[in-house]
């Protein structure tokens, strides 16, 4: 058994990364079994959750979307905010019914919830039927315990800065868009965040590792891929080879496949260069995801985001000028500890000059281990659902206010495939990242990029028509 420990997860020692090929002779040995995959979180989870799924269906699982069918669950688990760790203790509760019924189901959690502390502690002593906790550092060795399973729970969670693990095979959720990860782990410990520990030290991937996934996801037919990491921008800090985001994206602007996008990019190390690659290769996509967090620099400082006010606007501003028809969205978090009601209207003033295209926004959670949840906090709980929602309100207005300047424009849109409400229509993606229905259905659109004339505008969508003649690939 390996526990977590988030002291160890803390230590970065500039230690070399190690690079390992994952094994894939796995015996097929679960022919004729289900498994049920439940992910919570991020696209890092979800692009996770596609490798826990190769290996599932390596065993000889197929996927069923019904709990009640299924002989192995395995719940993929975010950490981020209390109330995704309440979601999948509840979760398991339904999951634990089943188990009474079906006594030789297997229970397996992963994810950024295996890897703290007081969660394994709490599966130990008070969720006996989950079989197997492995953590993010290890989701290859999941066939491995799955095979091993005996009567005890096994965990084996490793709290160590991490290795990367090259040659990963995906079971892949979509054939037109595909994630591809660059970097692992975050080494900016802002002090409310909980996913330097449960993710572990930034490793860059090699620049031909990825140009080589790019090249293979456009050879197989893929229109559109997105470049993941924690913090996108700090790429190859950590390798030795002298390689930036930059050449990282201008390099895989050249494969020339039809759409690039990359997420999550932190304002401090965002390059004028970057930005000069952006606005000038047509197939990277206008579209930046830039998070704020707040718009108090007393509160940025207590943070640890290592930006201001002032310089968050200005960056946001040249990105504005310089990339054309540029989208940008952003992440907000009110509430901080003992964010006052001027720090707070801080926030809304950036707000109210930035104008985002739309923004995630939540309520602070402590996170047990980060030092802001040592922080005293004298603000009350109702102050801070107040502030959300008046939050929400103007982010919601900016939103459509946004929208509203596509009506009766052409746009390019990535066709992905029936709206799941109406399958009369068509939903795909601006090059904006904005979500469109489409009317005027034809499954041969699926994976095509065509031209889409809006005709509605909402807070979190458009409506649009297919131009006749309109496709663009
Ligand atoms: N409480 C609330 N929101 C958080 N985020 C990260 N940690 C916390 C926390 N402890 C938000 C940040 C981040 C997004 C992914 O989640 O805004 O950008
Ligand atoms: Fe968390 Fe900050 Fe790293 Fe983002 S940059 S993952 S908020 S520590």
């Amino acid at each position: 058994m390996n526990l977590p420990n988030l002291n160890e997860a803390r230590k970065r020692t500039n230690n070399k990364v190690n690079e390992y090929q994952v094994d894939y002779h796995l015996p097929k040995v679960f022919a004729g079994k289900k498994y049920f995959l439940r992910t919570y979180g991020c696209q890092m989870n979800e692009h996770d959750s596609e490798e826990i799924r190769k290996y599932l269906e390596l065993l000889g699982y197929t996927e069923t979307k019904e709990l009640i069918d299924s002989d192995i669950v395995v719940l993929n688990t975010c950490a981020i905010r209390e109330n995704a760790h309440d979601k999948v203790f509840g979760y398991l509760g339904r999951c634990k019914h089943l188990k009474n019924e079906k006594p030789d189901l297997i229970i397996a959690i992963g994810g950024c919830m295996s890897q703290e502390e007081t969660v394994v502690k709490e599966i130990l002593n008070n969720h006996p039927y989950v079989d197997i906790v492995f953590g993010t550092h290890n989701i290859h060795e999941l066939p491995k315990l799955i095979l091993e399973k005996k009567k005890s729970q096994i965990v084996e969670v490793y709290s160590i800065e991490g290795n990367i693990y090259e040659n990963i095979k995906y079971s892949r959720d979509s054939k037109i868009s595909a994630w591809v990860n660059i970097m692992y782990g975050c080494d900016k410990f802002c002090t409310y965040c909980i996913v330097p520990y449960t993710r572990g030290k930034q490793r860059s991937r090699k620049l031909e590792s990825i140009l080589k996934e790019v090249q293979e996801l456009k050879e197989a037919g893929y229109q559109e891929i997105t470049l993941l990491g924690q913090n996108v921008n700090a790429y190859g800090k950590d390798l030795e080879e002298k390689v930036d985001f930059k050449t990282l994206l201008e390099e895989t602007a050249k494969t020339n496949i039809p759409r690039i996008r990359f997420v999550t990019s932190h304002p401090w190390d965002f390059t004028a260069e970057m930005i000069e690659v952006i606005a000038k290769y047509d197939n990277i996509m206008p579209y930046v995801h830039l998070p704020l967090q707040s718009g108090s620099n007393r509160i940025l400082k207590l943070m640890g985001r290592r930006y201001t006010k002032e310089e968050y606007i200005a960056l946001f501003n040249k990105i504005k000028e310089k990339v054309k028809n540029v989208s940008i969205t952003t992440d907000i978090i009110v509430g901080f500890p003992n964010e006052s009601e001027s720090d707070f209207q801080d926030t809304l003033d950036v707000v109210n000059k930035c104008k985002f295209d739309s923004a995630f926004t939540f309520i602070y959670s402590p996170r047990v281990g980060t030092p802001a949840a040592k922080m005293e906090d004298k603000i009350p709980i109702e102050e801070k659902n107040k502030r959300l929602q008046r939050l929400n309100e103007l982010v919601n207005s900016y939103s459509l206010e946004n929208n509203q300047k596509w009506l009766n424009k052409e746009v390019p849109v990535l066709v992905l495939g029936v709206n799941e409400k109406d399958q009369t229509k068509l939903y795909g993606y601006t090059d904006t990242m904005k979500l469109v229905n489409i009317t005027g259905f034809d499954e041969d659109l699926i994976g095509k990029i065509i031209n889409v004339k809006i005709t509605e505008a909402k807070s979190f969508s458009l409506d649009g028509i297919v131009v006749k003649e309109g496709v663009l690939n």
